[in-house]
């Protein structure tokens, strides 16, 4: 047999040469692909050194006038905040009476706790000390449209803006923060949110603990990343959940404890970062008590060791203390989404959030009550009208946001029920504004314990579809319209919001102005 077949040496040598260099380029794709996958999650279990007592929010109580209108003032302006001894970040944060007198709070970072009870007429005074126009929203807040703070409620550079209503729903964890369209994610992340609770006297009676500050703590968890003595808020690669940090803070303190001198602490837990879901537990799995979620008061205790919360969400807990032990407040895995979404959307990330530190003697606590009351929610049998809501980044129903559409026009005191979808492939929420909603359904089955009372704001992961009943009691507006949005705040600011007027029966919705503003993108 003669050799004329086979490849000629030097053929030969250049599949060998071609060979290498694939198999470089693979070993560099797959490695690349490991490494990437490999930095992906970030975790900051066991190396938090909570040296940091946690700082408080000043408690804003306002001023009641003769009429009995409780009057808040607030200021927004830029500054520097010292979150890590010896070294400034440039900061924004709201400023108000209470946090101009405590000398322990920055001010220049997140905001003070208001607080009204229902019932109460409220006005707040808001001052923009900002260079820039934003807008303060009541988030959870039952209210008129034009008091609403959203994207038709600007505020400009030193200017002014006095939204007044009356406070009419139960007990309830709320926040505020700007939201002006196209930049709430960068207004947030420079500062500006604080809680705004609301207190009833059917709330009062039940025997939770209420020293605010002592046994009633508010915790606002956010995700951070520096750059030196800045913020760093880049998103990263394959990150199209949005910003990510890498580490976490509470009200604005990096490493922080509490100190707990009473049996049973109540933790206001508030997820005010802009795109990262939580599933807070303790680092013990010791179990706890859900009391309230988003919009008020469950019926009852819900014991569990979990909840989840995505952004804008709210839940309130009762912890139980002996005397001198500590624990951590620890966010597991959320998970969320297939492998590949979930690890680059933080889906397998974890924190240590907050230790509590017990004194060595604790106050008796009463026991919590085995129900509260009766839930204000929505009853499906008088619903008039079902909508639909497809998420898309690119849109709610295959249109981003426009500040002169008004998207749905619902009467006032009707019930509707709106089935929200997620089939984008990514993750998302949807949140509701001047409403508190019942979730009815989740995937077609009931909801679980902790999405069965007052809600503004429901996680709705890739795959899933909820129903929800609303009841919209108005006041009529055709002409201003409220929202409805992914709390994911860069998915918002993209154009995943809609707006809806609540009319009067056989009313058409007006047309709001344009703005302008959506167009401008830092
Ligand atoms: Cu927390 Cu439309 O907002
Ligand atoms: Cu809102
Ligand atoms: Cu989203």
């Amino acid at each position: 047999m003669t050799k004329t077949s086979g490849p000629r040496p030097r053929l030969k040598r250049v599949l060998l040469a071609l060979t290498a260099v694939a198999v470089a380029i693979v070993t560099v794709v797959v490695g690349a692909g490991a490494w990437f996958y490999a930095t992906a999650d970030v975790s900051t279990v066991g190396k938090v050194d909570f040296a940091d007592e946690l700082r408080i929010p000043p408690l804003e109580e306002g001023e009641v006038e003769a009429d009995g209108t409780r009057v808040f003032r607030l200021g927004t302006r830029a500054g520097e905040t010292e979150f890590r001894p010896g070294r400034t970040t440039p900061t924004w944060g709201f400023t108000s009476p209470a946090t101009a007198a405590d000398g322990r709070w920055p001010g220049t970072y997140l905001g003070p706790t208001l607080r009204a009870e229902r019932g109460e007429k409220v006005r707040v005074e808001v001052r923009n000390g900002l260079d820039e126009p934003s807008t303060v929203h009541w988030h959870g807040m039952h209210l008129p449209a034009a008091m609403d703070g959203g994207p038709h409620q600007m505020v400009e550079a030193g200017g002014e803006w006095r939204p007044h209503w009356t406070v009419d729903q139960p007990a309830a964890t709320l926040w505020y923060h700007p939201h002006p369209h196209g930049q709430t994610e960068r207004h947030v992340q420079r500062g500006l949110a604080g809680m705004f609770l609301v207190d009833d006297a059917k709330a009062g009676k039940l025997g939770l603990p209420d020293e605010y500050g002592v046994n009633d703590v508010p915790v606002v968890v956010q995700d951070v990343r520096f750059d030196g003595d800045r913020f760093d808020h880049g998103h990263r690669m394959m990150r199209n959940t949005g910003f990510l940090g890498d580490e976490t803070m509470v009200n604005g303190t990096l490493a922080p404890y509490q100190e707990v001198r009473d049996e049973v602490v109540r933790l206001r837990l508030l997820n005010a970062s802009t795109a990262r879901v939580y599933d807070f537990g303790f680092a013990d799995d010791r179990a706890f008590d859900l009391v309230g979620t988003d919009g008020g008061l469950l019926g009852a205790p819900y014991r569990t060791d979990r909840v989840l919360l995505s952004p804008g969400e709210r839940a309130e807990i009762l912890v139980r203390m002996r005397p001198g032990e500590r624990t951590v407040l620890r966010s597991s895995p959320p998970g969320g989404g297939d492998f590949w979404q979930s690890r680059f959307a933080g889906g397998d990330d974890s924190f240590d959030v907050l230790e509590l530190r017990a004194a060595g003697t604790l106050r008796p606590a009463p026991a919590v009550p085995a129900r509260f009351g009766d839930v204000e929610l929505p009853d499906p049998a008088d619903a008039s009208r079902e909508r639909h809501f497809d998420l898309r980044t690119s849109g709610i129903n295959g249109q981003p946001m426009a500040m002169d559409r008004i998207d749905a026009t619902v009467e006032r005191g009707a019930t509707e029920i709106w089935t929200v979808r997620n089939r984008d492939g990514i993750t998302h929420n949807f949140h509701v504004h001047d409403v508190q909603f019942r979730v009815l359904e989740v995937d077609g089955e009931p909801p679980p314990p902790e999405l069965r009372g007052r809600k503004d704001t429901v996680y709705v992961p890739n795959g899933r579809e909820v129903k929800l009943v609303l009841r919209f009691d108005g006041p009529a507006d055709p002409d201003v319209p409220y929202m409805y949005h992914c709390h994911l705040l860069s998915h918002e600011d993209g154009g995943m919001m809609g707006q809806f007027a609540v009319v009067n029966p056989g009313e058409q919705a007006g047309r709001p102005p344009g703005g302008g503003l959506e167009h401008r993108r830092h």
